[in-house]
């Protein structure tokens, strides 16, 4: 017997999916995790050493509002300038737990920047100082787009600084910025020009050996360390993480693929020195900032529960839209 999918491509997404709809999915994501309500096991890595690239699946199930699906999504940082397509590629289907039948293929590579974004924005509102207004974003590919657009919606941000190792990437990114937000965007001339003194510090790049030093961190900043989601990457000198409260997204994922991953290797921290998972924050088991001076850091690894409830909005708008085509299989 046949059965039918929706299909909903990246334009479907694009045009249905706004980074306030991203935030309330997230932080609806986030308290059913902190609330021991959903099933998500590590993601899975293939990798291709050759093409310095890799390949994850992302499955997960969410017991409220009674969804599953997985997340196939790849990382090769040298795409865009080799292929002209983007590092991060991504497909979600989204599965009817009552008979395990997928029903829906999206375009996923949105709703990663988007959720992405997203989960940066819950981190900085639980974590950041409520005053701060200087965002630094060091890298200014895609999901540097979506940090910027989700912090604007938690903080009154006045100054925005931005560097890339690529001159034209910053020159797009900053472009893009000046004409679709209100407060100023500039290019740092260094990493160091980028982030001293900034409030809030977003890490976008794939390295793997730390760029930002701890010398240019003063007390009080917050991090959102968004690049390292695979063993070997990290962007930050281990000495930050050794005087900041840290903050993960989940503690098994983080410990063999987070920003924390290198430095637990090394024995530079512990698992004793991780605070705890931002969802335990979200639902009120762990606190957040405690005081002014208070570094923060939260390593980002980026969850399969934030993709399929992401989808799952995208999927019902789409569908109240008519949205999307369909195939039977
Ligand atoms: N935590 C998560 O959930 C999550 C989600 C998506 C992507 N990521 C990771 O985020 C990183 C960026 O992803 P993207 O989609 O934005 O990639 P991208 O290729 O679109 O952008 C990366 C940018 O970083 C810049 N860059 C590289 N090295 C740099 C350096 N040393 N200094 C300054 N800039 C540098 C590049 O020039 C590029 O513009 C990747 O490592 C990716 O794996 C994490």
């Amino acid at each position: 017997m046949e059965k039918r999918i929706s299909l909903i491509s990246e334009d479907d997404v694009k045009n249905t999916l706004t980074m306030d709809d991203a935030l309330q999915a997230v932080e609806d994501a986030l308290c059913e995790k902190g609330s021991n309500r959903v099933q998500m096991p590590p993601k899975t890595y293939i990798f291709f050493k050759k093409y310095e690239g890799d390949f994850r699946t992302m499955p997960s199930y969410l017991e409220c509002p009674d969804i599953a699906g997985v997340k196939v999504v790849n990382v090769h940082p040298n795409n865009p300038k080799t292929y002209h397509t983007p590092s991060i590629m991504a497909t979600i289907l989204l599965i009817d737990p009552k008979t395990g039948a997928i029903f829906a293929i999206l375009g996923g590579t949105t709703i990663t920047a988007m959720r992405t974004g997203a989960i940066s924005g819950l981190a900085t509102k639980y974590l950041a100082r409520k005053e701060s207004t200087t965002l630094a974003i060091v890298g200014a590919g895609t999901q540097a787009r979506t940090q910027l657009s989700a912090i604007s919606k938690i903080l009154n941000l006045r100054t925005v600084r931005v560097y890339d190792k690529n001159d034209e990437a910053m020159k797009r990114f900053i472009e893009e910025a000046e004409e679709r937000y209100s407060f100023t965007t500039t290019p740092a001339t260094s990493l160091e020009d980028c982030v001293t003194d900034a409030d809030v510090i977003s890490t976008t790049t794939p390295v793997t050996t730390p760029i930002i030093q701890d010398a240019w961190i003063s007390p009080g900043t917050h991090i959102n360390a968004i690049g390292a989601d695979a063993p070997g990457k990290e962007e930050l000198d281990p000495e930050i993480l050794k005087r900041a409260t840290i903050v993960v997204d989940d503690l098994e994922q983080a410990a063999h693929s987070g920003e924390i991953n290198v430095p637990l290797t090394m024995g530079a921290i512990t698992m004793k020195d991780i605070h705890g998972e931002l969802c335990e924050i979200v639902v009120g088991k762990k606190t957040g900032r405690t005081s002014k001076e208070e570094i923060t850091v939260f390593d980002s690894t980026g969850l399969s529960v934030l993709d399929v409830a992401t989808a799952w909005m995208v999927y019902k708008r789409t569908q109240e839209k008519k949205l999307g085509s369909s195939i039977f299989l």
